[in-house]
């Protein structure tokens, strides 16, 4: 399969499923406290999902070649996991980062968001900057996407972005067309150079997402199947919108009220 355009009626659908998934976000924000487990948010989150929302919780038994079903609603990743952490019995403790991933399908239509909680509050300066610092890589990549561009001007400003303040870049899991389909084509790198790769045009839809680590960029996978862990076990953030290219530049299909702004300190 090649890269999907759209059309008009599509895209209606996609905002729709869009700004489900970060309404989810919002809902959950005032669980994410001292004490409460991943296994609860994930249990909250899918109770919105299906009988608020009336959406499908994408990650429930998704099974890429090579993966088991993936056992959960939502991916929660704490502290040193990268992406893809499974929701579990372990109560959060104030200051850790964590993660969590929310896709929905509504109306056979994939919205795919992230963002990340400093549970209680307030955490470690180095934990804060990192989730900083990463929402700005996430914006900064946003701001590229317009037609003509390129995927790898994407990439690069990430990087760019995500090195001058000393963190590293994932190499390994990447943005990704979205539509019908979960994970479509192309793979949207979050490192690379400035005009290479595919040339953007209107109504492609893809997730930004980049995975910025405060150490080593290198990674492994827990015997899970699923979680991924920094090498170094030092932290890592991500955050992730889904976006449309429009006409004129692009479209955030996964804003929400509560959704944290394009940082001021970009501009
Ligand atoms: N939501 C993740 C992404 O942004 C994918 C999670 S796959 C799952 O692409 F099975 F772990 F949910
Ligand atoms: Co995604
Ligand atoms: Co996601």
């Amino acid at each position: 399969m090649s890269i999907t355009i759209k059309t008009p009626e599509e895209i209606e659908k996609m905002r729709v499923a869009c700004r489900l998934a970060g309404e989810v976000l919002d809902y959950i924000e005032p669980f994410v406290k001292p004490g409460v487990t991943t296994a609860e948010l994930d249990r909250l989150c899918q109770e919105h999902m299906e009988n608020v929302q009336g959406c499908i919780p994408a990650p429930l038994n998704y099974a890429p070649p090579g993966y088991s079903p993936y056992p959960k609603s939502i991916c929660a990743s704490v502290n040193h996991q990268v992406c893809h952490g499974i929701p579990n019995d372990r109560p959060l403790k104030k200051g850790d980062i964590v993660n969590l991933d929310i896709t929905t399908i509504k109306d056979g239509w994939h919205g795919d968001t992230s963002r990340m909680f400093v549970v209680g509050g307030d955490g470690p300066i180095l934990a804060k900057r990192l989730c900083a610092v990463t929402l700005e890589c996430l914006w900064l990549g946003i701001g590229q996407v317009r037609p003509g561009a390129h995927l790898g001007d994407i990439g690069a400003a990430i990087q760019k972005h995500a090195e001058k303040h000393s963190f590293s870049v994932v190499k390994e899991f990447c943005g990704h067309g979205i539509g019908r389909k979960f994970h479509e084509e192309p793979q949207v790198l979050h490192y690379g150079k400035a005009g290479t790769g595919v040339e953007l045009r209107p109504g492609m839809t893809f997730t930004i997402e980049p995975m910025i680590n405060a150490g080593k960029a290198a990674i492994s996978e827990l015997p899970d199947g699923w979680t991924i862990v920094t090498r170094d076990r030092s932290l890592s953030a991500q955050w992730e919108h889904t976006v449309l290219v429009t006409e004129t530049g692009h479209e955030v299909l996964t804003l929400s009220a509560g959704c944290p702004p394009r940082p001021a300190s970009l501009g």
